[in-house]
């Protein structure tokens, strides 16, 4: 049985987690289960960075676990690449998931209205038993849309439209999402080191 610890608090992610992650003999633990885990500050200027920052505190508690950590977010070009590794905090430290959104489209609308090509990008570092670091990561292309659309998802989903489709992730669903997000691209990868531990 592998007993894998995911340092997060996001229950949007956790549950994209737990559908690719299934396996008889795997056993999905959140940083929620630890009453005394706090997540580190997020200080790091690459989403690598900040999901080995994650990943290290998890270990820190879990020595001798499988640990993950992913840290992702949504570039946009035609914003500098914003919001990037702040995407969770954009519209302040404590902001909820339409504030962020709300300010994402008022700034693409402010500074390039028509330049709405964007990408979701996921990096996921993560430490074996024997405390070997391995990293892997995903992306998705796709555009924003003008308005809010759909239900599902959590963060920027109902306003990320992937190329090829026409609804937005919150519309498509977490099983379509799943299909061809950028973690569940990065989550794939994890399979074969899983397997061959
Ligand atoms: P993190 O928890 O510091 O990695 O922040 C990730 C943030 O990026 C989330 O809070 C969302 O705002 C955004 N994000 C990352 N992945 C997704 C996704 O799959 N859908 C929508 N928003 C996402």
């Amino acid at each position: 049985m592998k007993e894998i610890w995911i340092a997060t608090k996001n229950r949007g992610k956790m549950i994209e987690f737990e559908t690719l992650l299934k396996a008889p003999d795997v056993t999905l633990h959140s940083v929620v289960e630890l009453n005394t885990y706090t997540a580190p500050p997020e200080t790091g200027a690459t989403f690598e960075d900040n999901a080995r920052i994650k990943a290290k505190s998890l270990k820190a508690m879990k020595p001798g676990c499988w640990i993950l950590a992913d840290d992702s977010g949504l570039e946009v070009p035609g914003i500098n690449n914003m919001p990037g590794v702040h995407s969770a905090r954009y519209a302040g430290p404590k902001a909820s998931d339409p504030e962020n959104v709300a300010k994402l489209l008022k700034m693409i609308g402010l500074r390039s209205a028509d330049k709405r090509q964007a990408q979701f990008k996921c990096v996921i570092v993560g430490y074996k038993p024997t405390g070997e670091e391995f990293v892997v990561t995903g992306e998705v292309k796709g555009e924003i849309s003008r308005i809010v659309k759909g239900k599902d998802g959590f963060g920027y989903d109902p306003v990320f439209i992937p190329d090829g489709q026409t609804q937005t992730f919150a519309e498509l669903g977490v099983t379509e999402k799943n299909k061809m997000s950028h973690r569940a691209q990065a989550i794939r990868k994890l399979l074969p080191i899983l397997e061959n531990t």
